[in-house]
């Protein structure tokens, strides 16, 4: 079944308008927060203006009203310090009684202008006092973090029907999961200002991440100091290391490492990996191989799709290559039946492999009625700014797609050259982002790097059956694949991924096989390589 369609979003923006709580946006600068502050101006302004600022913040211990008006009209602590109170979960309608503790409501991350971001925040299942915070973006962009990550994939529930079911792999066994909805008009998220949808871009988005971030410590103190990692897929492979570079340009936060999935590193790199992997996988046909090869390939494609205009050559490529595939197969994930892998709208956005305008089922269709239920919005505190329904991906949001094609890799090697952990893992189905682009990329950045390899390339453990190929280099870069995954590894291999999370996490390699044990030793059902 298909979702409804979410055509009326833009027709039901200018009714609920105004509706924004003032609460939102109240106005109460903290001293605290000061390199926060200039931190998020500097990438508003000039480099010499933000490095002068911050070395005033550092040496002058008083400031002028109007460079502290200026900062917190970005960078403004949104409540009371007490407020996170407010945003306490009681119970989510359907869901089976748990220990730990859950919070959702908005962050403000420009007063002036009444956006907003809408995080879902669920504590650790046990010790969430010793366990570390990570923040989880998805990507698309334009794609929901809550809708995706957190009832698709690795958070605590799945809706079914009416009710929640227990995850048993969710991801708040290991850390205090943080989901955030970005940019503003995402999901929950809104900019009261709906021109603001018009022109958002990479920079603008790491800019109110990082808002977020300050202004969230501000309602949760007690995480300020804790290790902190942030993780994400897709185009989170942008979010992810320009939120970060941020974060250690400015020296706030506690930031251990990153861990990104199915990302996008590097635009030509990444999409034509696709033309191999199809054909490696049996989806399309030496001829048409070829034709990537010689006539156009994916990233020519994807770049004329951007633009609007397919050449002749290109079109008859794109649609032969469709053809072949079929409408029946998911780019995603292209040894799982349809149903179940079906276009996570987050690629479909990235990666129109089909150009049918579905957006999600199953998994993702009960996440959509769920989100979209009056009475759990009421509980998550989020309202429904300027859209009439909740969508997994915006239907408002216009993202700079030109922005694609900035690499993210080299931000990788500067976050490993200060000390940031980097993990890089592929859902090995995946033909949106696949693995065989991935791999290079970290390959060619080691090298770049000159670190050598810590763990060479080996297969990984989950139980008793390989999970997928490791390799690890200077012991802080990492790769990984997780066997049988999709673009959303979480989604259809959870006891996998929990495994590779929390590994990471613990900054332990991978599980090793014991390779002494006799159902391998027998070895009746392996091939003999040689
Ligand atoms: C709304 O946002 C746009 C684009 O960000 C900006 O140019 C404009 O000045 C804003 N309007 C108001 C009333 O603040
Ligand atoms: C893709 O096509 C463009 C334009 O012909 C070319 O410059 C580029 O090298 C090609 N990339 C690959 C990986 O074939
Ligand atoms: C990497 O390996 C080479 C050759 O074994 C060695 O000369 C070099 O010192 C190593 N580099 C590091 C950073 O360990």
């Amino acid at each position: 079944m298909r979702l409804p369609k979410t055509k009326d979003a833009r027709n039901g923006r200018a009714k609920s308008q105004n509706s924004a709580k003032r609460s939102d946006f109240t106005f109460r600068p903290k001293y605290s927060s000061l390199l926060c502050f200039a931190g998020i101006l500097f990438t508003l302004s000039s480099f010499s203006l933000a490095r002068s600022l911050v070395m005033h913040l550092q040496l002058v211990p008083w400031l002028t009203a109007a460079t502290l008006g200026v900062m917190t009209q970005i960078c403004s602590s949104s409540t009371l310090n007490t407020i996170s109170d407010a945003d306490k979960i009681v119970s989510l309608p359907g869901q089976p009684k748990v220990s730990f503790g859950q919070y959702a409501g908005y962050i403000a991350v420009d007063e002036k202008q009444q956006r907003a971001l809408f995080y879902y925040f669920a504590e650790a299942e046990a010790n969430p006092a010793s366990k570390p915070l990570v923040l989880w973006l998805n990507g698309g962009p334009g794609c929901s973090s809550v809708g995706v990550g957190a009832f698709s994939e690795h958070g605590p529930f799945k809706p079914s029907g009416d009710v929640l079911l227990k995850n048993d792999y969710s991801w708040n066994k290991e850390a205090n999961m943080l989901y955030l909805e970005s940019p503003a008009g995402v999901g929950f998220s809104y900019s009261v200002n709906n021109s603001y949808y018009n022109t958002v871009d990479d920079k603008m988005t790491a800019r109110d991440n990082l808002a977020f971030l300050c202004n969230w410590f501000e309602k949760f103190p007690e995480y300020k100091e804790r290790d902190l990692f942030i993780t994400g897929e897709s185009y989170a492979g942008h979010y992810v290391p320009q939120l970060a570079k941020l974060i250690v340009q400015f020296k706030l936060f506690n930031l251990k490492g990153i861990a990104i999935g199915n990302p996008l590193l590097e635009f030509n790199t990444d999409f034509n990996s696709r033309a191999e992997f199809l054909w490696s996988h049996g989806l399309i046909s030496d001829t048409t191989y070829e034709s990537f090869n010689t006539i156009c390939n994916f990233s020519q494609i994807q770049r004329q799709k951007q633009s609007g205009t397919l050449t002749h050559g290109c079109s008859h490529v794109f649609s032969t290559a469709l053809r072949e595939i079929s409408k029946f197969v998911d780019g995603y994930d292209v040894t799982l039946d349809v149903c179940l892998s079906t276009v996570f709208s987050q690629s479909a956005v990235l990666n129109k492999l089909q150009e049918t305008e579905t957006i999600d089922v199953c998994v993702q269709e009960e996440t959509y009625k769920y989100l979209n239920r009056k009475e759990v919005q009421e509980s998550l505190h989020a309202r429904l700014i300027g859209i009439s329904t909740w969508t997994t991906c915006s239907s408002v949001l216009k993202y700079e797609m030109q922005n694609l094609e900035i690499p993210t890799m080299s931000i990788l090697g500067e976050l490993v050259k200060s000390g940031i952990h980097v993990l890089v893992y592929s859902g090995d189905q995946d033909a949106a982002i696949p693995l065989l682009g991935t791999r290079t990329i970290v390959n060619k950045l080691a090298k770049q790097l000159g670190l050598n390899t810590t763990v060479p390339y080996r297969v990984w453990f989950e139980e008793r059956q390989v999970a997928g190929w490791t390799q690890v280099y200077g012991d802080m870069l990492s790769f990984a694949t997780i066997r049988g995954a999709s673009h959303e590894a979480p989604f259809s291999q959870p006891e996998r991924s929990l495994v590779l999370f929390s590994s990471f996490l613990g900054g332990r390699p991978l599980p090793e096989g014991l390779l002494s044990e006799s159902a391998v030793e027998n070895n009746h059902i392996n091939i003999k390589w040689s």
